[in-house]
């Protein structure tokens, strides 16, 4: 049996209207079209892992209601084992309201519901599951806590550790890098966890810099073109904190990739860090898993949606096989 990635992390119904801009306090615009799918971070990075062929479970909380239903069937369809899924019927299972704009650019409102009963009791009813696979990846969607109570239990056993702290906030507890072996962020999260103002390619370095000495082997900031996504790099530093430590040398690496028309960029990050535990617990190096999933995550720009824009391995092999590493 493939090596297992375990996503302990939130599920969220995406209800998406595309319009050509978005609309002012107190005004209503109309929307061209309307996709509703299956997201949230935590299952987005477990599909994008999946469709690449890893071996996935996930563990998280829906409600007793149709989008309950169907996030888990999507997430079955894509070969995620749902068993450690679990379902409440005191909330609901959570919505995202996503406006996507001409430019790509989308503005988001998350209610959490079922999300918020992801709890440290979970984390330790689920211990086994986390013990016995190699990454254990989490994300900002659910309370930190049962975050830290994960990444505990995966300590504990050598299983890798995998955070990335979307969507960003200020008031993050930091102290949580202690448990984490990667870090992936995007700019804003590099700047609340670091206090860097990231306004360039050496903001960036100096955040990831920042980053591996508080704690994680690995940090990596993938950054986006603002405004209009065409491409996206990726910064990363890597680490090894020894040689941090006994030279006081550090080696920064930047990965940039082909430059992508971009229709829709919700759930990009989550395709990238997917796609890259997919790459690392095959056993890639870290510099080729960064730019395959840059790539893949490249790639699910250019379709709508989070879930279903993310691209199979079987489609990658056959029209971008250069893209895996
Ligand atoms: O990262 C994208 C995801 O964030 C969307 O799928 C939406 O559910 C939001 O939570
Ligand atoms: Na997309």
């Amino acid at each position: 049996e493939k090596q297992r990635i375990v996503v302990f992390g939130s599920i969220v119904q995406d209800l998406v209207s595309y319009t050509d801009r978005f609309p002012r306090p107190g005004e209503s615009v109309r929307g061209n079209t309307f996709k509703s799918g299956s997201g949230g971070k935590g299952a987005n990075q477990a599909v994008a892992a999946a469709r690449l062929g890893a071996n996935v479970a996930m563990i998280g909380m829906v409600g007793e209601d149709m989008f309950g239903d169907s996030n888990i069937k999507d997430l079955k369809e894509n070969g995620v084992d749902t068993n450690c899924i679990g379902r409440t019927n005191k909330t609901h299972t959570a919505t995202a309201l996503i406006t996507v704009n001409k430019e790509a650019e989308n503005c988001i409102v998350v209610t959490l519901g079922a999300n918020m009963e992801m709890s440290p009791k979970i984390a330790e009813i689920n211990s086994s599951i986390i013990e016995n696979s190699k990454i254990v990846m989490c994300q900002g969607e659910i309370d930190e806590k049962a975050n830290r109570k994960a990444f505990e239990i995966a300590r504990k056993n050598g299983v890798t550790t995998f955070l990335n702290p979307a969507p960003g906030d200020a008031n993050m507890d930091k102290s949580i890098l202690d448990l984490v072996d990667v870090i992936c962020t995007n700019e804003n999260e590099a700047e609340f966890i670091t206090g860097i103002p990231q306004n360039n390619v050496e903001d960036a370095e100096k955040a990831a810099r920042a980053m591996v000495e508080m704690g994680p082997k690995y940090a990596i900031i993938t950054l986006g073109s603002k405004g209009k996504i065409t491409f996206l790099k990726i910064l990363f530093h890597f680490n090894l904190r020894c040689t941090f430590a006994s030279k006081g040398v550090e080696n920064i690496d930047h990965i940039e990739v082909k430059k992508v028309e971009a229709i829709d960029t919700t759930g990009a990050g989550d395709c990238f860090c997917g796609s890259l535990a997919a790459h690392l617990v095959a056993g890639h190096s870290m510099s080729s898993s960064i730019r395959s999933a840059a790539n893949i995550a490249s790639l699910s720009v250019t379709r709508h949606g989070t879930q279903s824009s993310y691209w199979k391995i079987d489609e990658i092999r056959q029209k971008y096989p250069e893209f895996l590493p």
